[in-house]
């Protein structure tokens, strides 16, 4: 059965103000995380905060449960967390990286990533390794085997990096990385929300995403995903009394969860609105909300071919629902701002969000549309209609 799209259109109310065309920064949550939010906070204004996290125990626990079912995970491998680089900041500085070690990335890796490879590599004297691109532009698979050396001790890709449709094969670089034994880290922030996601499939140690995106939850969002066989020798970078209840003068005991690159201080009712956008996406189905959010951006991919000087500038051979172009004499930021003064949201990434990639494809700022299951291709058709009256 094909997704009710009159429901889904009926349980968004920004629908009714915006064309909201960009999943792929913050999507429009639909009624059930507003509800989720703004119930949480007016129990909490009047019945306590401590007392309405008590009162929602079980409501608030389930979340764990409705994050792993997203992925096919356990409840107890996955921590939440206020937004996804804070979730790949706890993996990736908890491993034990010791000088000389090799970090292998990719050429669409985000920004917020390599700079903290950058901030190992100075402090801590690790290697950076790029795998080159096939000529799609997407991770050449081939040659990441002649890379791995002994010292590599982590393989860490974005699977859908921010600028663009590509789609980079996460599932052939968690094959390799398990093969030869190597700590796989998988930046899914673009991914989960718009496709299914399977981490036993992929075969990734640390996983993270957002709740903003395609998930339709709410901004300061995220979580991490940790393989349970890895928990128990992880010891968080920072910790505090609730990773590690302080249990003698001398002595703290890291959880035996994820939870322990959680704090004990939280956003409940953000928490409460993750839960409910998380069990809104497993509800409609997550094959069926990629069949249309990619349908409709190959739809678009399609017709902005007919707006004078547009380029598309998608990378790799299997788009997502992510779709960038850059059209000839048109200022991105100014093209963004023009289309919001007429209710349409679009978005922008500029060459800094993915250095390596803009370099090597010589990238200027792209512009980024991302449709989403929501969305219609009238919506789409009177973005197209918008941009060719800017040309
Ligand atoms: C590929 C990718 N990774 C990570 C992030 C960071 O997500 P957050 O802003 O939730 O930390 C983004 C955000 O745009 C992203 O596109």
């Amino acid at each position: 059965m094909s997704l009710d799209l009159e429901k889904i259109r009926a349980d968004t109310p920004g629908l009714a103000t915006v064309n909201h065309l960009l999943a792929s920064g913050s999507a429009l949550m639909p009624k059930p995380v507003i509800d989720a939010m703004t119930g949480h906070i007016l129990l909490e204004a009047s019945i306590g905060g401590y007392e309405a996290a008590a009162d929602k125990a079980d409501d608030l626990d389930a979340v764990y449960g409705h994050v792993a079912t997203l992925i096919n995970a356990k409840p107890c491998e996955i921590a939440l967390m206020e937004n996804a680089t804070a979730a790949w900041c706890q993996a990736f500085y908890a491993l034990p990286l010791k000088r000389g070690d090799r970090i292998l990335t990719c050429q669409a890796e985000y920004a917020a990533n390599y700079v903290a490879y950058l901030q190992r590599a100075k402090r801590d004297g690790i290697i950076i390794d790029v795998i080159p691109n096939d000529e799609s532009g997407a991770i050449d698979v081939e040659a990441i085997e002649d890379l791995l050396t002994e010292r590599t001790a982590l393989i860490a890709i974005t699977w859908i990096p921010t600028n663009g449709g590509l789609v980079n094969p996460a599932i052939s670089v968690g094959k390799i990385a398990n093969k030869h034994g190597i700590p796989y880290l998988l930046d899914a922030c673009q991914a989960v929300g718009q496709m299914p996601v399977d981490v036993r499939e992929i075969g990734c140690d640390y996983m993270t995403a957002t709740g903003r995106k395609f998930l339709r939850g709410p901004r300061g969002t995220g979580f991490l995903y940790i393989r349970e066989a890895l928990i128990e020798q992880t010891e968080p970078a920072m910790i505090d009394h609730f990773a590690a209840p302080w249990v003698a003068a001398k002595e703290y005991a890291l959880r035996p969860d994820a939870r322990r690159f959680e704090n004990w201080e939280n956003a409940y009712a953000l928490r409460a609105g993750l839960g409910a956008a998380v069990a809104y996406a497993n509800d409609i189905g997550l094959d069926k909300i990629q069949k249309r959010a990619w349908h409709l951006a190959d739809y678009f991919r399609l017709h902005i071919t007919t707006v004078n000087g547009a380029r598309l500038r998608d990378a790799g051979s299997n788009f997502c629902a992510i779709a960038s172009f850059t059209i000839d004499g048109l200022d991105p930021l100014t093209t963004v701002a023009t289309l919001r003064k007429q209710g349409i949201n679009i978005g922008a990434s500029d060459p800094n969000s993915t250095l390596l990639d803009a370099q090597t494809r010589h990238l200027p700022t792209v512009l980024r549309v991302a449709p989403h299951y929501y969305n219609t291709k009238q919506e789409i058709d009177a973005l197209i209609k918008a941009l060719r009256a800017m040309v």
